[in-house]
């Protein structure tokens, strides 16, 4: 029998954190699906999207971090009034300096004098039908004026983009700063390689925990998922899913910020981009030099030159430390170089 309204109004708002991984739960789960640590009723948390996004980073840091997250101008007056109360919470948490900024004034814009590392989420989110291309020119307007920003009151600072389309506004935020190419960066294969470990977990039956995976490219409809740097616990993709399961993933993957988009109509994906923000923030405040999918500058990998793509790098204290050109064979490279001319089209 069909629930109340009420009750499941009640159950649409209650989201189940776990509190080892930071990953999204059912509801009633009891352990959690991505690394099966078990749920408790403490790590219920009913917050709307920023403040679920914002409230993962303490939890999961070290102790000395100092970071600022810009938000657009024109956020709702609610969002702001969330972002604020953040502050005020986060000033009583156990780091260093956690300051969460919306920028609706130069005053506020103070807030991220000397900041080590400045994350840039703002922006318009693309609505269904809409590719992430499609909100470049609104976008890149709100990314120029963040990056003068920082420029002057943070010119220090490392910075992650975001916002989307996110290679292309890398490669403008990059150009703005003229900074050397390691500090600037951006959020796309870590999130897409989450996507496609859990839709490889729905082909197999087998924990996501277990499957590491990585995909190159823009982050966009033509990113790569590349199955043969991929593995379920030490075994190669490519020998547990047959080509039918890895088209059915590639394809999931390549949609899976759509799927999202479509199912919440008037946003696009805020959880699963926070935890992925959770995890390249952690890689390089505890200086972990971990090998991630990133947006970065190349310059010469690959033979690329004057673009960005997405690409393995080591993340670390100095952002990238690294470009990892992985030995692609001749249909990944064909499938990597397309993803790139999409890229290079709109920058
Ligand atoms: C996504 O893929 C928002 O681009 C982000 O969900």
């Amino acid at each position: 029998m069909r629930a109340p309204l009420q009750q499941w109004s009640q159950q649409m708002e209650r989201i189940i954190y776990c509190m080892v991984c930071g990953k999204e739960a059912p509801v009633d789960a009891e352990r959690c699906l991505a690394c099966d640590a078990p749920l408790h009723t403490e790590q219920q948390v009913t917050y709307p999207g920023l403040r679920r996004r914002c409230e993962q980073l303490p939890q999961q840091l070290s102790d000395r971090l100092y970071i600022v997250v810009l938000s657009f101008k024109e956020l709702p007056d609610t969002s702001r009034e969330c972002f604020r109360s953040i502050v005020a919470a986060l000033s009583h948490v156990d780091c260093d300096t956690v300051v969460l900024a919306s920028v609706a004034s130069a005053e506020e814009a103070e807030l991220i004098r000397d900041s080590d590392l400045v994350i840039i989420t703002a922006g318009s989110p693309r609505k269904p039908g809409m590719s992430r291309s499609d909100v470049l020119d609104v976008n890149r307007a709100v990314i120029d004026t963040i990056v003068d920003q920082v420029l002057e009151l943070a010119p220090d600072a490392l910075l992650m983009l975001v916002t989307n389309p996110v290679d292309v506004l890398t490669w403008h935020a990059w150009k703005r700063t003229g900074w050397t190419r390691n500090r600037v960066f951006g959020l796309g294969g870590v999130l897409d390689a989450a996507r496609m470990a859990y839709y490889i977990g729905q082909e197999t039956g087998h924990s996501s925990r277990d499957i590491q995976t990585m995909v190159i490219g823009g982050h966009g409809d033509s990113m790569l998922p590349l199955f043969r740097f991929s593995s379920i616990h030490g075994i190669n993709a490519e020998i547990v899913l047959d080509s039918e399961a890895r088209t059915r993933v590639t394809e999931r993957t390549r949609n899976g910020g759509a799927e999202v988009l479509n199912l919440r109509e008037d946003s696009s994906a805020y959880t699963a981009p926070g935890a992925a923000v959770v995890t390249m923030v952690d890689a390089i405040c505890n200086d972990r030099r971990q090998i991630l999918p990133c947006v970065s500058v190349l310059d010469g990998e690959y033979s690329e030159q004057d673009t960005t793509a997405g690409v393995p790098v080591i993340l670390g204290r100095n952002g990238i430390e690294e470009v990892i050109e992985l030995p692609l064979n001749e249909t990944e490279l064909d499938g990597f170089q397309a993803s790139i001319a999409s890229i290079r089209a709109d920058l």
